[in-house]
């Protein structure tokens, strides 16, 4: 094949007449799978030259309200952020939301407030983003690590019980990746033993499990809007809750523990409980209140994407998309994940294969905004905070030692291992044909998998 001098029309006629061969060899279904000669890894065309749909996306209303807000003078917290909160709280289903300055400080605020401290243990997952366990070690408490789930990614609920202690005070599920986790058996085994629960829903904004918001289903649901989420204003938070009398200590934390609503004592000075700052500015807020108008239909768009995609993924062997419980009735895809057995793949590393993938006009990679090197929960980070001076006055030797022995999440190493996929925020919202290149690009490398031995 004259790989070099074939026109994008040639090159995709060329691969539709080869996808019928392809068939026959491969036993696999055909769609509109094109079989496109050599590997661009290895010199041939790329599937596609196109970018995908960029992020975030803004239009002249962001441009106003932004221009509205820098005119106000009130860059600070101002009254556009209680109207904001307001809307997200209706907009998502809850009573009240706290607007923060990123999710990092929804989640230690949420931790703070509900009173998790020195000594307590809170399960959570070991396949999340690192500030998740931040959080829980910041307020000098113990993560205690919950194995995944294989199928959904997911903190796995039947292993939660085993790891409850007498020191447990809660459980902080991730709902990662756009999914969600399984609410029903977390809340159900929190009523059971009398543990608050708090939802990391930074990456799921607008999942929904039977119906409902995640964020809105436990004791506090925490929120990003950092740049790369589903719902954005470049650094943002948000906490959801029902119980007036906490959201107010959460409002009164994040602005110097001011007094806040009729639960504060009022006869205590200007700050009666301990706090800090983490408040959003008027700015971002007005960013996000345009940027909340867009939400649902994106949300829409990702998930039909998304489906299809992973309809046509479903007939790669080696390919296994992450999946989601019967419950989950909406799936947010910040991130599109899948397993890469390579076993399948004549055991070409994975990073052969992402690059092979990449070379193929389709940015993706093993990290998807969760991993950054190691599963957390094998992070030099907690190592160094057990050996800290607050952590050695507070827990004995043996305490930390059995923690330490007990610190196994296989089932998320492997995941670690295989994972793989691709930004959904931007590449979700593109069309029917950017779907087909991706699964495309897969099957063009399935066919080749001798090549790149
Ligand atoms: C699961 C999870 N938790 C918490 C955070 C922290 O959010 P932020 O970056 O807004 O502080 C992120 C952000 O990427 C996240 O993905």
């Amino acid at each position: 094949m004259k790989k070099n001098n074939l026109t994008r029309r040639q090159f995709l006629g060329n691969a539709s007449v080869g996808a019928i061969a392809a068939v026959a060899s491969s036993g696999i279904p055909a769609y509109g799978y094109k079989k496109a000669g050599e590997l661009a890894v290895l010199g041939g065309q790329p599937v596609r030259t196109k970018r995908f749909p960029s992020w975030p996306i803004i239009d002249e209303t962001d441009e106003k309200s932004v221009l509205s807000a820098l005119r106000s003078g009130s860059w600070s917290r101002g009254k556009l952020v209680t109207t904001v909160e307001e809307r997200f709280a209706e907009l998502m289903g809850a009573k009240y939301c706290l607007l923060t300055g990123c999710g990092t400080h929804s989640l230690n605020t949420s931790l703070h407030v509900l009173g998790i401290g020195a000594g307590d243990e809170v399960l959570t997952t070991p396949y999340t983003f690192v500030a998740t366990v931040d959080a829980i070690l910041l307020e000098d408490a113990l993560p205690v690590f919950v194995d995944i789930d294989p199928e959904t990614f997911q903190i796995n609920p039947d292993k939660l019980e085993e790891k409850i202690t007498e020191n447990t005070k809660a459980i902080l599920p991730v709902h990662i990746n756009g999914g969600v986790a399984n609410m029903d058996k977390i809340t159900s085994i929190a009523r059971k033993y009398n543990l608050k629960v708090i939802e990391d829903a930074c990456q799921s904004i607008f999942a929904e499990w039977r119906g409902k918001k995640v964020g809105t289903l436990s004791d506090l649901g925490c929120f990003s809007f950092q740049n790369s989420k589903n719902l954005t204003c470049g650094e943002g938070g948000a906490i959801l809750g029902d119980d007036e009398k906490v959201m107010d200590r959460c409002y009164s934390f994040h602005n110097f523990g001011r007094p806040k609503g009729r639960y504060m004592p009022r006869d205590r000075g200007g700050h009666p409980i301990l706090g800090t700052k983490y408040r959003i500015s008027t700015i971002h807020a007005a960013l996000l209140n345009t940027q909340m108008n867009r939400v649902e239909e994106q949300t829409t768009k990702r998930s039909e994407n998304a489906g299809y995609l992973t309809s046509r993924l479903n007939e790669i062997p080696g390919i296994i998309p992450q999946k989601e419980y019967r419950e989950t009735t909406r799936t947010a895809y910040y991130t599109y994940p899948f397993r890469y057995k390579k076993e399948h793949f004549n055991d070409i590393p994975r990073e052969k294969f992402l690059s092979a993938l990449r070379a193929e006009g389709i940015p993706c990679s093993w990290g998807l905004g969760v991993l950054e090197g190691f599963p957390i929960n094998r992070e030099g980070l907690i190592e160094e905070t057990l050996n800290s001076k607050t952590f050695q006055k507070i827990y004995s030797k043996q305490r930390l030692n059995k923690y330490r022995e007990q610190n196994h999440c296989p089932e998320c190493d492997q995941l670690c291992e295989e994972v793989a996929g691709f930004s959904g925020t931007g590449p979700l919202l593109g069309t029917k044909k950017d779907m087909d290149d991706i699964a495309d690009a897969i099957l063009k490398i399935y066919e080749n998998r001798d090549k790149l031995v």
